[in-house]
């Protein structure tokens, strides 16, 4: 029996839709949209459409037309980040962000963006009135993670959005982990900026993303060249969503994109991600009773997404996947998950924890054989 428990990383299997997908774009369409008139070409941006128009429907955004797609979650946030902040301007985030948002605006700050990091809890909380009193007059921007992909702690985004907008300040969520888990309707949560993967919650391959911007906020792009449209003008268009997408697409992987979406249109996000907790709540049962492992999580299970990591007392994470790897055929993911500071704050620093993500496709039963896994492991 092979086991995957790392849908965190990236989801696998992918719905078969997804693969058919994929083959249908390179064997069929085969043509890059917007760059001719031939059918095959309006084949592709039919296809296009149709991918950005899913991912309107699941998130509940009125204008597809304001749906960009990226290469990932990473160039997504990049995009929101690096496009609307200015120096100058201030802009609050949580001790619990992934180095997709760190790194970012590390970047910004030595451009002349003040950042302000709000410490979460030892269980990856953010209290949203800690938010609310790092607010200053030049506060431009909240961007705070949904889901944490190390602890699975779902922040409040209702009111750290809410504080947001009484501050005249921008709403960014990273959505990495909660896009295709969580329902979102970014107007209902008052999200400006919406940073999504495709190849985890979403189902489609790596190399995909998105990021919805609001029609209030104004952005710049991040890249320059070829958009299919304005040929004449040697400025980059600044029309939604074409100028903001330079360069040929990668229709193959949005056309797996909008079929992962279409599932989880029919199999419902909130189905989904009950499905994840359930699995990741069996888990937490079971390793929660072997003497010397620690879960990291809220107590709290609605305040919980499908991640869970843990720690055993005197064994590297690492060295306990590399076991269950190589012994038992799980794949899990230990170490630092690229969020060093989530890791200082949930005191797994330096040595990380082991993290098990369950997807869609996983079973009570592969749970329960993992969990035995860890325990033949320890012994
Ligand atoms: N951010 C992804 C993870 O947590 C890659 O594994």
């Amino acid at each position: 029996m092979s086991i995957y428990l790392d849908n965190a990383a990236t989801s696998y299997p992918k719905p078969e839709t997804v693969y058919q997908a994929i083959m249908h774009a390179l064997r069929d369409v085969g043509a890059s949209p917007g760059r001719a008139g031939h059918r095959r070409s309006l084949d592709a941006a039919r296809l296009l459409f149709q991918a950005r128009e899913a991912v309107a429907a699941l998130f509940r955004i009125p204008d597809a037309s304001r749906v960009i797609f990226t290469h990932s979650a990473t160039e997504a946030l990049n995009l929101g980040l690096r496009g609307t902040l200015e120096p100058g301007d201030h802009v609050i985030t949580t001790s619990m962000e992934h180095n997709s948002l760190v790194r970012p605006l590390f970047l910004l700050r030595k451009q002349g963006v003040d950042v302000s990091i709000v410490p979460a809890g030892s269980d990856g909380r953010v209290d949203p009135e800690e938010v609310n009193k790092a607010l200053r007059p030049k506060t431009r921007m909240i961007a705070v993670g949904h889901i944490s992909n190390v602890s699975g702690t779902i922040q409040a985004i209702d009111r750290l959005s809410a504080i947001a907008k009484e501050a005249g300040a921008l709403f960014l969520l990273d959505a990495a982990q909660s896009a295709g888990s969580e329902p979102i309707d970014v107007v209902g949560a008052g999200i400006d900026l919406l940073a999504a993967p495709g190849h985890k919650g979403l189902f489609g391959p790596q190399g995909t993303g998105f990021l919805y911007v609001s029609p209030s906020t104004a952005l710049r792009p991040l890249l320059a060249g070829g958009t299919g449209s304005s040929s004449t003008d040697e400025d980059q268009p600044l029309t939604m969503p074409e100028g903001f997408e330079a360069g040929t697409h990668n229709l193959p992987g949005i056309a797996g994109l909008k079929a992962g979406v279409d599932f989880v249109l029919e199999q419902g996000a909130a189905n989904i991600g009950a499905r994840e907790r359930a699995l990741t709540g069996e888990a937490a049962t079971a390793l929660a009773a072997v003497p010397g492992i620690t879960l990291h999580r809220p107590a709290d299970p609605a305040a919980h997404g499908g991640v869970l990591s843990f720690t055993v007392k005197g064994t590297d994470p690492a060295t306990l996947a590399f076991m269950l790897d190589h012994n038992f055929d799980i794949a899990v993911r230990a170490g630092l998950h690229c969020a060093p500071q989530a890791h200082r704050t949930l005191g797994t620093f330096p040595d990380g924890t082991l993290r098990i993500s369950p997807g869609w496709f996983n079973t009570s039963g592969e749970i329960a054989f993992f969990c035995d896994a860890v325990v033949k492991c320890l012994r």
